[in-house]
């Protein structure tokens, strides 16, 4: 006897006779709460349901005159899923690409153990984007990281010379590299890590954006030093960007040492800094970078990291590899992500857009200096940060924003992020921020 039955679609998504159409916010949140794992605290009181326009969500709330049913509401999304949806919601090329590609193409679905023709495209589209010599496709982000903590390994057995298995990565304090137990063994935070040990050994924590404790760490220990992995501007740390001649002078100390610089651009990279990838903003060039996010055009998990033939070139068969990485849809959206970011001047528009809002919340730093701290961000990668008091709490700020019609999350407990598609409109930024200057008055 089957114990599912599963019918329809969209709000006609009816499982075992529920219907999804019928579900309160309420009703979700209990069935998350029974029947899910308790890894995250989503806003309470607010269902997502379906797409407007690029950066409009239609969002169902508690209907305050009857609690059986609900009400729906225009959300604008200032966060894109935390970046990975640079190029908009349902993106129309994106889309059409998909539907083209599965209905008239008849997309295969094949392990890379056989060739298929997507991954030409997809290689030399990553390839050239990146300027790198090699690209080795993944699925979800922390594989970037993942993968980069690997081949800077093996790269530092087989090409440095370090003796077997002392290898460091070293990694920069307030990281966030995603959730494996490679990614949590960098962290120091220890919601991340507790309970979860013993970490991954190897690995040397450095303060990010301090030159000095770097040196002092490559001179003590370079000799086993593989590599410096990490983010090129600190996204989940509250958009923490580094000092002008930081990381000129930190290639500069990699290449004295002979250490591979591993940059994370997967929530910087992809136009969201305002150039395609956040370390052309500094004038650098690491020899490994991976990208997720919206490497997949808002749509599927695709990441990548790509890198100097001499470093990805340490791979061999059987040393690395991912069912979902690079097959055909994945490689044919990732080929389109790429392709939209530069046919629809993402950069360009991150930075016009970004100006814009970066703009309006200095003047809301002026005006309120007693509340704002401080305002950071390149491109539409931004924060403001409050001052550090009870009543400014930036949950307390997600929660009014969501009253006002926009989505946006905290960082910290008085950081907020506003990282919304690289698309959205001028009016849409507006919005956004007068729907922050009007929550600030109220605090
Ligand atoms: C810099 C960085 N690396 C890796 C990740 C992990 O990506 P994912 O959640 O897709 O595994 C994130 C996610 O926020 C990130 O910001």
């Amino acid at each position: 006897m089957p114990n599912v039955s599963i019918t329809g679609f969209g709000d006609n998504l009816t499982v075992n006779g529920i219907r999804l159409g019928d579900l309160t916010p309420a009703q979700h949140e209990k069935i998350e709460k029974q029947k899910g794992g308790n890894n995250y605290s989503p806003l309470e009181n607010v269902v997502v349901s379906h797409v407007k326009d690029s950066s409009t969500l239609i969002a169902r709330k508690p209907n305050p005159n009857d609690l059986s049913s609900y009400i729906e509401e225009e959300l604008i999304d200032g966060l894109c899923c935390y970046s990975a949806v640079n190029q908009g919601q349902l993106n129309q090329t994106i889309v059409d690409a998909v539907v083209k590609h599965l209905t008239e193409e008849k997309l295969p679905t094949v392990p890379r153990s056989i060739r298929h023709k997507y991954m030409g495209a997809f290689l030399m589209a990553a390839t050239a984007i990146t300027d790198m010599d090699r690209v080795v496709p993944k699925v979800v982000g922390v594989e970037a990281p993942e993968l980069m903590f690997k081949l800077s390994r093996r790269w530092g057995y087989r090409v440095k010379g370090i003796p077997k298995d002392e290898a460091i990565i070293v990694a920069a304090k307030g990281n966030f590299h995603g959730r494996s137990i490679t990614a949590i063994s960098m962290s120091d935070d220890p919601d991340a890590y507790d309970d979860f040990g013993p970490k991954v050994p190897g690995i040397e924590l450095v303060e990010y954006n301090n030159i000095d404790a770097l040196e002092s760490l490559f001179e003590k220990k370079g000799e086993r030093i593989a590599a410096y992995l990490v983010e090129p501007i600190q996204g989940e740390a509250g958009v923490i960007v580094p000092d002008a001649d930081y990381w000129p002078r930190v290639s500069a100390l990699c290449k004295k040492h002979n250490i591979l610089l591993a940059m994370d651009e997967v929530q910087t990279g992809f136009a969201r800094t305002g150039a395609h990838f956040a370390h052309q903003l500094f004038g650098v060039k690491p020899d490994l970078m991976g990208c997720g996010k919206a490497a997949g055009g808002g749509l599927l998990p695709v990441s990548f990291v790509a890198g100097r033939d001499e470093v990805i070139g340490v791979l061999t068969p059987g040393s690395e590899g991912s069912t979902f990485g690079g097959y055909p849809l994945g490689a044919v959206v990732a080929t389109y992500a790429i392709k939209v970011m530069v046919d629809e001047n993402l950069a360009d528009k991150a930075n016009e857009r970004g100006d814009q809002l970066i703009g309006r919340f200095n003047a809301m730093k002026d005006r309120f200096p007693d509340k704002v701290k401080e305002v950071r961000g390149k491109g539409l990668l931004t924060a403001f940060e409050m001052h550090d008091a009870p009543k400014l709490d930036g949950h307390h700020v997600s929660v009014e924003l969501l009253k006002r019609g926009v989505y946006a999350k905290e960082t910290h407990h008085s950081t907020v992020r506003v990282a919304p598609a690289l698309t959205i409109s001028a009016d849409q930024i507006d919005r956004i921020a007068d729907a922050i200057d009007d929550v600030i008055k109220s605090l």
